[in-house]
C-alpha cells in the first residue's frame, strides 16, 4: 500500500516536471500582409523585414486568409501576391522554417482584413458551408506548408450605447435593470455560436492526422461569452489569442479620448474593458491559463482634440473623430510605433509631415499606459490625443502574463512595431520587451 502511494506520487512529481519542462511561453507574432502595400519606411516585406523578429516568436501568424463568399473556401486575400501562380508570398514565408525549425507559421483568416463580416456568420449557418470551408482550408494549408489554422473570426463587435455623459449614470440604472447591456444585433447568436463550436469539431479532426495546430483569436470587442462555448471548443484549441485592447477608439467613441488598452481599472470606468478585466474572465470560466494568450497592440490609438477639449490632457477628455492618419499607415486614428516615437519629445526621427512635438504623460502607476497629447493651436492646427503601446508598458504586460501564469503573449501586429529600429536603435523593440518579462 505505501508503495503504491509511493510510486503514485513519483508518477504524479514526474508529470507536473514534465509538464512543466513541455511548457514553454508561446510568443505569438502576427504578420499583417497588407502591410507590404505601404510606402517609404513602413512598408513591411516577409520574408525579409520581419526576418529579425523570428528568434523571439514561437509562432508567426500570417494574417490574413479570407472567404470567397460564393462558395465558403478559405482563400488568400490577394492570389497574386501570395500564391505560387503569382509571386509566391506564401512558400516564402513557410519556407523560413529552414532557417528556424522550431517557429510554428500558421495562416491566420479573418482578422478584420475582411471587411464583409456577414460571410462569416452565414458560413456557420449550413453544415454544407462548413464542410467547404474545413477542406479548402486543409488543402491550402498543406499545399503551403503552413503548421496550422488561427481562426481571428469576424463576430460583430458588442454594439455602442450612444450615452451622453450627463446622462451616463441613469442610463447604467436603466441598462442594469432591463439586461440591455447584452442586447445584440445577431438574432441568431446561438445558432453561430453552436455553428462555430461544429466547425470548430470538423476543422480538429481534419487537421489532427496532419498534426496541424488550431488556434483562435478573439478580436477586440467581440461578447465571447456569446460567440465561444467554451466547455466545447477549448480542448480543440492549442491556444486562445486574447487581443486585450482597443477598448476604446474614435471609431467606438469619437467624442471621448481615453486609454484604449490599459491594464487594470481606474475612476468609474468598467473594469471590463481592461486587460486584466477580460483575463480574468476567461480565467473564471475555467479556461487553463496556459491557453490563454495575452494580445498586446504595438500601436496607437488616436483622436483630434479640439479647443473644447480640457487643457490637462488628462483621459477621459472630449474629442473630435479619429486624428489624422500617420504618413506610412495611412489610417485615420492609428499610429504605428515608429509613427508614434518620432512624435514624442527628444525622438531620434524628425517627421517632417508632423512637425508638432506632442507632449508625453508616462504612467508611474504602470496601470494604465501612456499617453501624449498636443493642443489645438491658433495657427489652424489640430489638437491630437495619441494612448500607445511602449517597450515600458509592453513589459508590465508581459510580467502580469508570466504573474498570472498565461501561456504567452501575442504582438498585433509586428509591421507596427519598430520593425526598423528607428525609436531606440533596437528592432521589434514591443515584441522583445514583451518577451523579455514572461
Ligand atoms: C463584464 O463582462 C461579462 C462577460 O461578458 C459580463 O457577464 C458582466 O456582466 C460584465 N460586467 C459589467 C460590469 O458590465
Ligand atoms: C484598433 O483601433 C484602431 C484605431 O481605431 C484601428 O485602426 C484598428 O483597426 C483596430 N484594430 C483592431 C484589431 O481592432
Amino acid at each position: 500500500m505505501e508503495l503504491q502511494v509511493a510510486l503514485c506520487v513519483a508518477a504524479v512529481l514526474a508529470a507536473i516536471q514534465w509538464t512543466d519542462s513541455v511548457q514553454v511561453d508561446r510568443v505569438v507574432c502576427y504578420y499583417d500582409s497588407r502591410s507590404r502595400y505601404r510606402e517609404g519606411i513602413g512598408k513591411a516585406e516577409a520574408p525579409g523585414d520581419i526576418e529579425p523578429a523570428l528568434s523571439t516568436c514561437t509562432h508567426l501568424v500570417y494574417g490574413f486568409a479570407v472567404i470567397d463568399g460564393g462558395n465558403n473556401k478559405l482563400v488568400p486575400l490577394d492570389e497574386y501576391q501570395e500564391l505560387d501562380s503569382g509571386k509566391g508570398y506564401y512558400r516564402a514565408v513557410t519556407s523560413l522554417k529552414k532557417r528556424y525549425p522550431g517557429l510554428n507559421i500558421l495562416l491566420s483568416v479573418g482578422g478584420l482584413a475582411d471587411p464583409d463580416k456577414q460571410k462569416y456568420l452565414t458560413l456557420l449557418e449550413s453544415e454544407d458551408s462548413r464542410k467547404a470551408f474545413v477542406s479548402s482550408a486543409r488543402i491550402l494549408l498543406r499545399q503551403y506548408a503552413f503548421d496550422g489554422l488561427d481562426l481571428a473570426w469576424e463576430f460583430p463587435a458588442i454594439p455602442i450605447q450612444k450615452e451622453r455623459s450627463t446622462l451616463r449614470s441613469i442610463w447604467h440604472s436603466i441598462r442594469k435593470t432591463v439586461g440591455l447591456a447584452h442586447s445584440h444585433k445577431d438574432e441568431k447568436a446561438e445558432e453561430h455560436r453552436d455553428g462555430f463550436t461544429a466547425l470548430i469539431k470538423d476543422l480538429k479532426n481534419s487537421l489532427r492526422p496532419d498534426g496541424l495546430l488550431l488556434t483562435t483569436t478573439v478580436l477586440p470587442n467581440v461578447d465571447a461569452s456569446i460567440y465561444y462555448d467554451l466547455k466545447d471548443i477549448v480542448p480543440n484549441l492549442d491556444y486562445i489569442s486574447v487581443l486585450a485592447f482597443n477598448y476604446t477608439t474614435p471609431e467606438r467613441k469619437p467624442d471621448e479620448a481615453d486609454y484604449p488598452a490599459a491594464l487594470y481599472q481606474a475612476g468609474d470606468r468598467d473594469t471590463n474593458l481592461t486587460v486584466d478585466g477580460t483575463i480574468r474572465w476567461w480565467l473564471e470560466k475555467g479556461v487553463p491559463a496556459n491557453k490563454i494568450i495575452l494580445g498586446i497592440g504595438a500601436f496607437g490609438v488616436t483622436w483630434k482634440l479640439t479647443s473644447e477639449s480640457k487643457i490637462s490632457g488628462v483621459p477621459p477628455i472630449g474629442a473630435d473623430g479619429p486624428g489624422e492618419a500617420g504618413p506610412q499607415t495611412k489610417t485615420p486614428g492609428l499610429l504605428s510605433y515608429p509613427e508614434v516615437c518620432s512624435l514624442l519629445p527628444n525622438s531620434n526621427v524628425k517627421s517632417p509631415s508632423a512637425p508638432h512635438q506632442l507632449r508625453l504623460v508616462t504612467d508611474p502607476s504602470h496601470k494604465l499606459g501612456s499617453y501624449a497629447y498636443r493642443l489645438p493651436d491658433s495657427s489652424s492646427d489640430t489638437g491630437l490625443w495619441v494612448a500607445y503601446e511602449d517597450p515600458d508598458t509592453a513589459g508590465y504586460k508581459g510580467a502580469y502574463v508570466k504573474n498570472k501564469g498565461l501561456g504567452g503573449i501575442a504582438i498585433w501586429d509586428i509591421s507596427l512595431d519598430d520593425f526598423r529600429g528607428i525609436c531606440t536603435g533596437e528592432r521589434f523593440s514591443i515584441l522583445k520587451a514583451a518577451k523579455n518579462h514572461l
